[in-house]
Parts: structure tokens; sequence; C-alpha cells
């Protein structure tokens, strides 16, 4: 029989987790002020009342008045148990649960505050190391290796850097001072154990790092050789206080230097993050050997709006970038951006930094390519999209990818953008997509934003609170919704190109952002010498104003070129739309009733809409071979 969980765990669980994270896993948060929103899961609701506050850890629906903390959501959510809620939860965390056997003794608190005694041992060590580059008799070398490296003393106190001396037993000797203590060098990792039981020192004769979390606490070190020895790096490996897979190297130290963060840079190695510091530029962060995962991205964003990836140019530094781009994919909410940075092969931040500059490497950043251009350049790499076969085979490629997007403009426009690459009709790109999945059985996900892999855990007995359902017409007026804001988010880049379209087909449409567009467009007519800032004045303090105000902001959503064009494609699609959507409701209609019942009244319209469908259609485009 499994005892009690330790409290301790729990506290320690609750802190290493994210609400946000564990919600939005589940329900697709949006950021809204200081807080993030969603429809609530609850109860069935329109507009979100759900909310969830990442500083003080939890959600609280003012709708339902649901709320609680992240055990308690996975719980209602998820219809757990308790034990079974910390489960769930500490794997995802990547912990295992410990249980007391008894009641408790003395050995049991011990183990409880196991975690708070390796941090404090992790800053202990830390502290050994740093002295030890200061007083060992070997440090000069040490010294002398950082400072050919270009680095001052001062940002080596900043990062905390240290020396592991020679020798297989210094830390050893310095810190395994008890039976406990030497537990934990174990635990940590600082000490290995080799085949006959001996413990030595796992870094020995190397700089050290020391990696530290988001909030400060010492829990890794990396170590490098001082001259060309293998490995170059060593690093502590995974501990129940250090994942790889979360950490980002320097990330402490970006915050410490900035109280606001515009953007991130991810690069490669340690040294990388140290030198750009060096140089002044202090917002590097660095993988710790590992590929850049969604845990990475979804911390950093939840810090600033922007991440530059910094890869070399060769084969392997494509391929990485690929691969982060494809974690990057489905962070990339309306408002985020992620772009590429291929440095000359052979070269890294670190020596780029200190052969160019600061001012060189700025700018390099400030010219680093984008998101989406960087996937439909690597999806074009080996097609001739100039042929009918290549267009076609670059929409096959790039779907899956796009389809990774969360919904919203962003999202819209690259589908724009796939639009325009191969010629293809928007609305049946957008059409390709699957439809909302079909019922879910038990025990499998059934929310529809989720990704189907998501492990639904073995409970069967488990009911599934009602899956909110996606009624086909919400949808459509979402899509309209997004199409409409890109349409406004290029007139406020440009508002001269209203002159090039109609706004009286939007008339027919519903929806708040299409009637804003339908204003700024007449607006546009009768001033026609308006610019962004008279726009954003028009609606200065209104609901509307902001979200203007927030399109005007996302300069990434404008194209390169051809804004004229793709302005008019996306209306001549609106302009379609009362005609599509008149179609679709008829369709639904259909399908909810006994065919016998519809009147023949009924069957006639909807044969009228199919025929001005298919006239309209024809008119749309030309036929394409
Ligand atoms: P690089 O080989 O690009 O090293 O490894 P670097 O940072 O440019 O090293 P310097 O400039 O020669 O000092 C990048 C990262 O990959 C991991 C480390 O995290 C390193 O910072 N790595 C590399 C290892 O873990 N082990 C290794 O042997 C090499
Ligand atoms: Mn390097």
């Amino acid at each position: 029989m499994a005892g009690r969980i330790p409290q301790a765990f729990l506290d320690d669980l609750l802190e290493r987790v994210d609400i946000v994270e564990v919600i939005d896993r589940r329900v697709k948060l949006r950021k809204s002020g200081k807080n993030y929103t969603a429809r609530c899961p609850f109860h069935e609701e329109k507009t979100p009342s759900f909310s969830v506050n990442p500083d003080k850890q939890f959600y609280y629906c003012f709708g339902c008045g649901a709320g609680g903390n992240a055990l308690g959501f996975l719980m209602d959510y998820e219809n757990l148990d308790f034990p079974r809620a910390v489960e769930a939860l500490a794997s995802s965390a990547g912990l295992q649960v410990p249980r007391e056997p008894g009641r408790g003794g003395p050995d049991n608190a011990e183990q409880e505050h196991s975690n708070k005694a390796l941090y404090a041992l992790m800053e202990q060590v830390a502290t050994f190391y740093r002295q030890q580059l200061r007083q060992h008799p070997q440090a000069g070398r040490a010294v002398q290796y950082l400072k050919q490296r270009g680095l001052t003393g001062a940002i080596a106190r900043q990062f905390d850097l240290g020396f592991a001396p020679p020798g297989w037993d210094n830390l050893h000797k310095a810190l395994g001072t008890t039976p406990a203590q030497m537990a934990l060098l174990k635990d940590s990792g600082m000490l290995v154990e080799n085949e006959s039981g001996k413990l030595y020192d796992r870094f020995r004769d190397r700089v050290v790092f020391p990696i530290r979390d988001q909030r400060g606490r010492v829990v890794a070190f990396g170590g490098r050789v001082l001259g060309d020895d293998k490995p170059k790096y060593l690093n502590s490996p995974e501990t129940a206080i250090f994942h790889k897979g979360r950490e980002l190297y320097g990330l402490f130290q970006a915050r410490q230097a900035n109280r606001k963060l515009d953007r991130l840079l991810v690069v490669e190695g340690y040294m990388d993050v140290i030198a750009l510091a060096q140089h002044g530029i202090s917002n590097a962060t660095a993988t710790l050997g590992t590929a850049t995962s969604k845990t990475h991205l979804e911390r950093i964003y939840r810090l600033c709006p922007e991440v530059v990836f910094c890869f070399d140019g060769d084969e392997a530094g494509r391929k990485a970038a690929f691969r982060a781009m494809e974690a990057a994919l489905p962070c990339m909410e309306d408002g985020r951006q992620a772009r590429f940075l291929f440095l000359p092969e052979g070269e890294d931040p670190d020596t780029m930094v200190r052969s160019g500059g600061a001012g060189h490497f700025q700018a390099l950043v400030a010219d680093a390519m984008p998101l989406e251009e960087f996937l439909f350049e690597s999806v074009a790499r080996d097609l001739d999209t100039s042929s009918m076969d290549g267009k076609a085979r670059l929409s096959k490629l790039a779907l899956p990818f796009l389809r990774q997007l969360p919904e919203g403009v962003y999202r819209q426009l690259m589908f724009q953008a796939l639009a325009q690459r191969t010629g293809l009709d928007l609305a049946s790109l957008m059409q390709l997509e699957p439809g909302p999945p079909p019922a879910p059985a038990p025990g499998t996900s059934y929310h529809p934003d989720e990704p189907p892999d998501y492990p639904g855990g073995e409970g069967a007995e488990r009911t599934p609170p009602q899956p909110r359902r996606r009624e086909a017409s919400r949808t459509r007026t979402d899509g309209y919704s997004n199409m409409a804001q890109a349409a406004i988010a290029l007139l406020l880049h440009q508002p001269a190109i209203a002159n090039l379209v109609d706004p009286a087909p939007l008339a027919e449409l519903d929806g708040d952002d299409v009637g804003l567009l339908r204003e700024l467009l007449i607006l546009l007519r009768r001033r026609p010498e308006s610019n962004t800032a008279m726009l954003l004045g028009h609606w200065y303090g209104t609901p509307e104003g902001e979200l203007l105000s927030r399109l005007a902001g996302q300069e990434r959503l404008i194209p390169a070129a051809g804004i004229e064009q793709q302005f008019v494609d996306t209306m001549s699609v609106l302009a379609r739309a009362p005609h599509h959507s008149k179609l679709a409701a008829q369709v639904d209609k259909l399908k909810h009733t006994n065919y016998a019942e519809v009147s023949e009244l009924e069957k006639q319209r909807l044969r009228e809409l199919l025929q001005e469908k298919q006239r309209r259609d024809a008119e749309g485009h030309k036929p394409r071979s």
C-alpha cells in the first residue's frame, strides 16, 4: 500500500510547475494583461470569463466560480482523484512521487527536505569553485584561459565562474564532511562512482559555469577544459532539481540585467552567452547541449515577445534551426515572433562579437530571418516553385507545418502567404484543413485544440467533461474575424490601399471585426488622407481602439512586398464569404433535419445558392490546369 505523499514534495511540485503551462496544454489560453484567459472548460460560455493568474499561480472563473491551483485544476478537468492528479503533474515535470512508508519519522523528514538541501549544497559547490579560481595554486592557468578568451573579472563574477582544480577528490574532501553531505554530493551528480564503488569528483581541471534556474538557484554545472582535451565540455547529469530540457543558461542573468526584455537570443554555448554579455549584449541564453524545446520557448515567450535563434550557417546549423522552428510553431500566438540568424560557417556568436563588435552583431540580429521566410525557404529548398508541380508540392509540404500554428491572425497570414506562393486559392487551402475531430473515445484527448497524441492516462473509469463543441457556424465566424483582422493590419500599415476595394459586400457579413474593417474603409473613403495615427485616434479609448493598436503594433504581419495584392485578395475572399456562409448554414440545417421535412422552397433556395457559388467561384479564379 502506497504511503502518504510528503507535503514538502507537494510544495516543491507546485513551485516547479507553472499553472499556465498546465492549463494551456489542455485549454488554449490567451494572454490578457497580466493574466491569461479562455472560455471556461467547466461551464458553457460564449465569452471568456476563465482567468489564470501566473503570479499567484491560481485560476478562477468569474462565470461559474470554479477556482484553485494546478493540482485542483487537473483533478477537476481530468476527473482524477488527488494521488492520481499528483502523479500526472509530477510526471509532466519529470519527477517521481515519493511515498512515506509509515506515519513519518525523522528519516522522512530528512527526505522531505532533500531538495532544499540539494539547492543549498549546489550553492556551496559554486562558492567552493569560485574560491578555487581565486586561491588555488593552479588557478593562474584558468584565469589566463578566461582572459585569453576576452573575459574580464567583472563578467566572470557576474556569471560566477569558478575553477575545479586538477585532482580526483578536491570537492569530495572539501564538502563531503558528513554522510548526509556525501549522499547529497552523489545525488547532485557532483561526485561520480566508479565500478569498485569509489567516489570521485566529476569536474577536474576545468573552468566551471554554474547553471541557475529562473529563480537564480544553482541547479547544475558545466565545465570546460582549458585546452583541447576531450570531452571539451562536461555537464551535470539530470537530477531532482535539474532538467536540461527546461533550463536555459543565462536566463537568470538576462533578467537581472534587463528591467524589461524585448527579445531573447538563443545561442548554442555557455561561452557564447558570456562573450555576448562581455560586449554589452545581455539578453542571450543557451540551451544545454540539447535541442530547443517547446518548454524552453514557452518560458521565453512568457517573458518577452521575441526570440532570435543564432545558429551556424552550415548544414548542421540549418538542421538545428529547423528543429527549433518546429518547436516554435505551436507557440506562435499573435504578437509573438521568432527569427533565425545564420552565422558564417565556422563562426559562433563568441567569435563574431569578438571580431566584429557589439554593433555589428546587433545589426545581424536586427536583420535575422523571420520564421515565415525560413519555413517557406526550407520547405521550398529543392522544389522548382515556378512549375505547377512544384507549387502543388510546396503546398503539400508546407501545410502540415502551418497547421501547427495556433488560431489567430498570424496563422491566417501564413495561409495567405502560402496561397500567394503557390497561386492556389486561399479558401481552398483553408478548406483542406482537417475538420473538427470525431467524437472522442474515453481516455483519449477530448479537447479539439489538443494534439491527438496527448497521453490520456489509462484510467478507464474516467468520465471526460462535456466536450466543448464548436459549432460550424462559430468556426466560420472566427475564420472571417481573422481575415478581417489581417486586412485591418494591412490597412493600418498602408491606409492608401483602401481605395483599391469596395466596402459594400462586407455589410452582409456578421462579426465585430468585419464591422470594424468596413467602418475603417468607409472612413478612409471620406478622408483619404488619414494616416495610421489618425485612424487609431478615431477609435482611441474604445475596445476597437485597443484592437487597432495591437494590430498596428504587429509589423511582422506585414509582408515585405505585395501588400496591395494581399489586401485585394483578402477582401475578395471576404466579399465572397456571405454566400459561402449562407450555403454552409443551409447545409448545416439539412444535416440536422430529416430531408423529407425540408420544404421544396428551401431545396430550391439551396440549389440557387449552389449555382451562385459556382458562378462566383468561376468568376473569382481563372481555371488552373
Ligand atoms: P560548441 O562546441 O559549439 O562549443 O558547443 P562552444 O560553446 O563554441 O565552445 P568553445 O567556444 O570552444 O568554448 C556548444 C555547447 O554544446 C555543449 C555545451 O553546452 C556547449 O556550450 N557541448 C559541447 C557539450 O555538452 N559537450 C561537448 O563536448 C561539446
Ligand atoms: Mn565557441
